[in-house]
């Protein structure tokens, strides 16, 4: 858990060493990661689960101990994991197999802090089949409001859907206590986990939640991977998504019939390399420690959150207090857009806009925020220098 596992750090922006504060979006990643990537590409691969011959059982293997890698790291078991392109392939792969089960009038509870990916899956097939897209209120201090969605929640409530950690708000859901109402109204719960997971131990028997997904790049992992866990005995009644190769058990030319899940729900060549990658990211992880990794982000968070209160004008979205790896904030009478062009030329990178999460932006009567988020590679020099430039953005703006 070091700065010095990751390559990106060696380099210069605009002559100036990297204070990266863009995490949230996607986390850079550790030699170990490109390493392995390199070495299956390099003297292993081959396509998985088809070739009669050395490569293709190595490359098979490798990626069946990845799918093992993932299921061990969220306390899950194989059969439940499904490898997607990332959390957003996962949270529209089960509105588009469960939610086809759906009928009019029918109701799925999200809410407001929903990123775009567990929305629009929503509202998509709202339009299609007639259901109803409820949202709970989020809490000015930027929680859920527990009490108003309790309200919504009914018998016609066929599923939940629930962000981790809002990633606008860097505040954690309560996903256990939803999931318990969720499946006390008849309910499934499905959580996107893309930004929580990567800040606190996740175990998904404990939670208890039906589907939860999350990306790897998030996780110090290469793009184009993730992961879905979705309960076998489930999956294995639901249609398949995407039709192809790998997920049919016999086809002819009046029909088909489908392989059980995972394989079910992985059409065509999966991301190998990448499987491969993540399950080393995730490797990575658990020997630095999740619990010391989340202690250090908590020193990390404090002093951010105290430079940020030290600077006039700073107007979080929500209660600083709350935020467990990320503000977003504005500054008054500045642009963020000004402000993040002018960090970015001192080696700053945060993100600005609304986060693919417009709906609950606007909620706190804002269109755009400078969002700063951390990884286990931060240290309190990045902090420092962070608030410096973030001053004389300010200096000069103002
Ligand atoms: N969902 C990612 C973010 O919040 C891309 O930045």
């Amino acid at each position: 858990m070091n700065k010095k596992d990751f390559p990106i750090f060696n380099e210069k922006i605009y002559g100036n060493p990297l204070i990266f504060l863009d995490s949230a979006a996607s986390a850079q990643k550790p030699d170990v990661v490109l390493n392995a990537m390199e070495k299956m590409a390099r003297t292993y691969y081959a396509n998985v689960h088809r070739g009669a011959y050395y490569l293709s059982e190595m490359s098979t293997i490798a990626y069946e101990d990845a799918r093992k890698t993932v299921a061990h790291f969220i306390g899950a078991r194989e059969k439940d994991i499904i490898f997607v392109r990332g959390a957003t392939e996962g949270l529209n792969l089960i509105a588009q197999t469960y939610g086809r089960t759906l009928k009019e009038g029918d109701e799925v509870l999200l809410t407001e802090a929903e990123h775009h990916s567990n929305l629009v899956p929503w509202q998509l097939l709202a339009s299609e089949k007639g259901i109803i897209v409820k949202f709970a209120e989020v809490t000015e201090e930027g929680t859920l409001n527990i009490d108003d969605f309790k309200s919504k929640l009914s018998d016609k409530t066929k599923l939940v859907g629930i962000t981790h950690m809002s990633n606008v708000l860097g505040t954690l859901f309560p996903i256990k206590e939803v999931t318990r109402l969720a499946h006390e109204a008849g309910a499934l719960v499905l959580i996107d986990g893309c930004q929580g997971i990567v800040h606190e131990k996740v175990d998904v028997s404990e939670i208890g939640c039906d589907f939860y997904a999350a990306s790897g790049h998030k996780l110090y992992g290469p793009t184009g991977i993730g992961f879905l866990y979705a309960k076998a005995e489930l999956m294995n009644t639901l249609q398949p998504w995407q039709g192809g190769g790998d997920m049919v058990k016999t086809v002819t030319f009046e029909k088909s019939t489908f392989a059980e899940t995972p394989a079910r729900f992985e059409a065509g060549t999966p991301a190998i390399i990448e499987a491969i990658g993540f399950a080393e990211a995730l490797r990575y992880l658990e020997k630095a420690d999740i619990e010391e990794i989340e202690k250090h982000e908590e020193k990390i968070m404090n002093a951010l959150k105290d430079g940020l209160w030290s600077i006039k004008g700073v107007k979080p979205l929500g209660d600083m207090s709350l935020k467990k790896s990320l503000v977003s904030f504005n500054i008054e009478g500045l642009h963020p857009q000004d402000v993040a062009m002018l960090l970015d030329k001192q080696g700053v990178a945060v993100r600005v806009g609304h986060h693919c999460a417009e709906p609950v932006t606007e909620k706190y009567g804002v269109s755009s925020s400078i969002r700063a988020s951390i990884g286990l590679y931060n240290d309190l020099e990045d902090i420092t220098a962070f608030i410096k430039a973030l001053e004389k953005s300010k200096a000069i703006l103002l």
